[in-house]
């Protein structure tokens, strides 16, 4: 593994601190990201325990993000027409934003955080409150296999390749289907999205070290659908390489021509990337120094895990982003992790309270811009680092 970037030490992403535990030390490790020139892979050198990260008070729902849940019920419609399986298995299903698309005995969802499996239990769907592994296969599908085993932006933040896939082969019938979702490297690349790194994130794939990975495991590609979630992912169609009913769509090739052609097999288009990422943060306190010394007020949106990144790298604090605004109940009124700005309830925007806004969610800027769309009229400005600083 050779590492091309040093984002610093950084607290764990969803940490999320209470007012009452401000002054107690947080936990920190150093954020670095190394290239496999083996197969490929992108990842992050220094790795969090899963239990750590995924436990009973991960703030991340699925559900509460409009673009998600439309992406989750336009799949579930895709796959009954394409595949029409009768047994479907998500693993890292959340809050069950898409299991729900499907009838509940058709469906089960594996999810280890217990606040959010229980929400879908709740709903009478079958959760099993636990992380994926070799195990949990045999007892979800000794009698039955799947048809069909979806996973998004899951597989990115899990360790054990052997184990996943070995469980994946084990529970997926000869001819079902696994969905992979994940963010595109080379759309992080080319975005300069530095911030699709962070402690959970501990790979941003790309179809060619997907490709090396899947082969140990007889797996294959055969089709790729872009899709604009998370800043740009790609969705992968995987099958048993003995299943010949579904045959290498050209997109494959397409795509591996594209990540080709950018240079994801070079360690040089990462060291290239790393330079970007300081000029980036170079420019981003530029501009928000520049705004405080002309007496602005700027406030952050959407208190993300990858906001989280970007002040650390950067060094932001509450003196240049004065608090952030988010709509998950769970975050309100604590702190980021590190940069100890504070998180307020959601409120529309209105030019007489802000001046500039400092896009956190920035994948969801679509769907922000159309809610804020009277501030933006009123002339309140967006402050957007994705791909270079600048004030929108
Ligand atoms: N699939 C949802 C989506 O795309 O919106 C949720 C994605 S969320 C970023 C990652 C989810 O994966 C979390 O709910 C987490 O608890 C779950 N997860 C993490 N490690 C897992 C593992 N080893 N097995 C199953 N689920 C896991
Ligand atoms: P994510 O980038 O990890 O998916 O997180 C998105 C965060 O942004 C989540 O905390 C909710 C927040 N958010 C808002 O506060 N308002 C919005 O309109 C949207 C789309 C997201």
């Amino acid at each position: 593994m050779k590492k091309f970037l040093d984002l610093g030490l950084q607290p764990l992403a969803n940490s999320y601190i209470l007012e009452k535990n401000l002054k107690m030390k947080e936990k920190k490790f150093r954020l670095e990201i190394g290239f496999n020139e083996k197969n490929y892979l992108v990842s992050i050198l220094n790795t969090v325990s899963k239990e750590k990260m995924f436990n009973k008070n991960y703030p991340y729902k699925s559900s509460e993000s409009k673009t998600m849940r439309n992406s989750f019920i336009n799949l579930a419609k895709k796959i009954k027409r394409r595949f029409n399986p009768n047994f479907v298995i998500e693993i890292g299903s959340n809050d069950g934003a898409f299991i729900k698309n499907f009838k509940k005995d058709q469906v089960v969802g594996v999810e280890p955080c217990k606040n959010l499996a229980l929400i879908t239990k709740r709903k009478n769907f079958k959760i099993y409150p636990q992380f994926w592994n070799i195990r949990l296969a045999k007892k979800i599908t000794k009698d039955k296999k799947a048809d069909l085993i979806y996973s998004a932006n899951t597989l990115s933040h899990i360790k054990n390749f052997n184990e996943i896939f070995k469980a994946i082969k084990y529970s997926l019938s000869d001819n079902g289907i696994l969905i992979l979702e994940d963010p595109s490297l080379l759309e992080c690349v080319k975005k300069v999205a530095y911030d699709q790194f962070y402690c959970e994130h501990l790979y941003v794939f790309s179809t060619i070290s997907l490709q090396k990975i899947l082969d140990n495991f007889q797996l294959e590609i055969f089709d790729i659908e872009n899709i604009s979630t998370h800043g740009g992912s790609n969705r992968y169609y995987i099958k048993k390489r003995t299943n010949s009913i579904h045959r290498i769509t050209r997109k494959v090739k397409i795509e591996v021509s594209k990540e080709t052609k950018y240079g994801l097999k070079n360690f040089v288009t990462y060291k290239k990337f790393a330079k970007k990422v300081s000029i980036s943060r170079i420019k981003l306190l530029g501009i928000l120094k520049n705004l405080k010394k002309n007496k602005k007020k700027v406030i952050g949106y959407g208190a993300t895990a990858k906001s989280c990144t970007v002040l650390n790298y950067c060094g932001v604090d509450r003196r240049l982003i004065e608090y952030f605004y988010d709509t998950t109940s769970f975050k309100i009124n604590k702190y980021l992790p590190g940069s100890k700005i504070k998180i307020k309830k959601y409120k529309k925007l209105k030019k007489n309270d802000v001046d500039y806004v400092f896009l956190g969610a920035w994948n969801f800027k679509d769907e922000i811009f159309k809610k804020e769309k009277k501030f933006i009229k009123q002339g309140g400005k967006f402050i957007s680092h994705i791909p270079y600083p600048k004030i929108t």
